[in-house]
Order: C-alpha cells, then structure tokens, then sequence
C-alpha cells in the first residue's frame, strides 16, 4: 500500500483544508472587483486547484497547462517542456498561475516569461508549498500555503514517479522509495 512509504506525514487533510480556505479567503479579498483566470499547471496541482476555485468567492475562470521539468527523478532538470498550452487567450487578464509546488523555481522562471509575452494585465503565482532552501531562480510567490524543508514530498497532487498523488495527506516519502542500494 501507498501509505507504507510515507515516511511521516508533514500536513493532514484537516491542515490542508484549512490553509486551502485561507489563501481562497486572500484571493478573494485581493480581487474583488474581478475576474481573476486561475492557471492550474498540471499535472501536480489539480487537487489544489479544485479546492482553492472552490475556496474563492468571486466569479473566476480556470484554464490548464501540461509542464514537465522532471521525468522520474526528484530533481529538477531544468528543462521544462510546454505538453499542452492553454486554451484561450491570457491578454488583458489578471492571472494567478497555481502550482504545486516551488522547488528551484526552473519551471516558474521559465512559464512566467512564456506568460508574460502574451501581454495579461497582471500575473501572480499560488503555490500550495514552497521549498526556498532549494531555489536556483529569483522568484518568489505571492500567495503560498506551506514553506516546507528540503525533502521530498507526496500527496494531495504530488507525485513520485506518477503515484502517491492520492493520497489524502502530504508526507515525506521514504529514501528508501527513490534511493535504490
Ligand atoms: P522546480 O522547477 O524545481 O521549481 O520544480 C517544480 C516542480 O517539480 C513542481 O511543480 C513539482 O511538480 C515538482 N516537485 C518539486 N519538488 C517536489 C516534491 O518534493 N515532490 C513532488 N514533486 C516535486
Ligand atoms: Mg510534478
């Protein structure tokens, strides 16, 4: 079973509920008046995202892109590669870009410049954790749910090697899963 490489879980379902409702209450409050387009970059933030739109009390749109900077390791490898763009046109919009996770901040560094060339009114970024220790890049996020020590996490949308996204919870997966002898 999944569980049994956890090595210890760092926030429950009841945690991420809670600071989930928070950063909705905060983006509610910073936005009233409009229309933010929330930006889901999957596949690791899908569960954060259907709980934050569902956590705002303003009339939001949701869009989705496919990002891939890692393939099966636990370090970023600094190439990040657009699997499916968006949908509709970003011009004029107030976007918050909702991510997973900031590690070396490859991925937003890179995503932020494809974004901003497309001329949106603004542009913020919502992460539901960030790892500051691990950063390579200068940026920083404006909305963020957890900031977290350098370890590598599963759970609640995030992934090692495909799986462990379901779990309920977010824990710190055992050496053991990822370090082969
Ligand atoms: P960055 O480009 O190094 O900032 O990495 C961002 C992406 O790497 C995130 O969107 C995650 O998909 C993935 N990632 C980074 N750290 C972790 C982790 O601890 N667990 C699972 N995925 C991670
Ligand atoms: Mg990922």
């Amino acid at each position: 079973m999944m569980h049994k490489d956890v090595e210890k879980i760092l926030y429950t379902e009841e945690e991420l509920r809670s600071r989930v409702k928070e950063l909705g209450a905060q983006i509610t409050t910073d936005y009233a008046g409009r229309e933010p387009l929330l930006v889901s970059v999957l596949r690791g933030s899908y569960i954060f995202m259907a709980d934050l739109t569902r956590a705002i009390g303003l009339n939001v749109t949701v869009d989705f892109m496919v990002v891939s900077s890692y393939g099966a390791g636990t370090v970023s490898s600094g190439q990040v590669e657009i699997k499916k763009d968006l949908s509709d046109s970003i011009e004029g919009r107030d976007l918050i870009i909702v991510e997973d996770i900031l590690d070396s901040g490859n991925t937003l560094y890179y995503l932020m410049e494809v974004l901003r060339a497309r001329k949106p009114a603004s542009i913020r970024i919502c992460t539901l954790m960030d790892k500051p220790e691990r950063r390579s890049q200068p940026i920083t996020a404006d909305y963020c749910g957890f900031t977290i020590p350098d370890a590598f996490i599963v759970g609640y949308g995030l992934d090692y090697d495909g799986k462990y996204r379901n779990l309920p919870y977010v824990g710190i997966l055992k050496p053991s899963v990822y370090k082969k002898p």
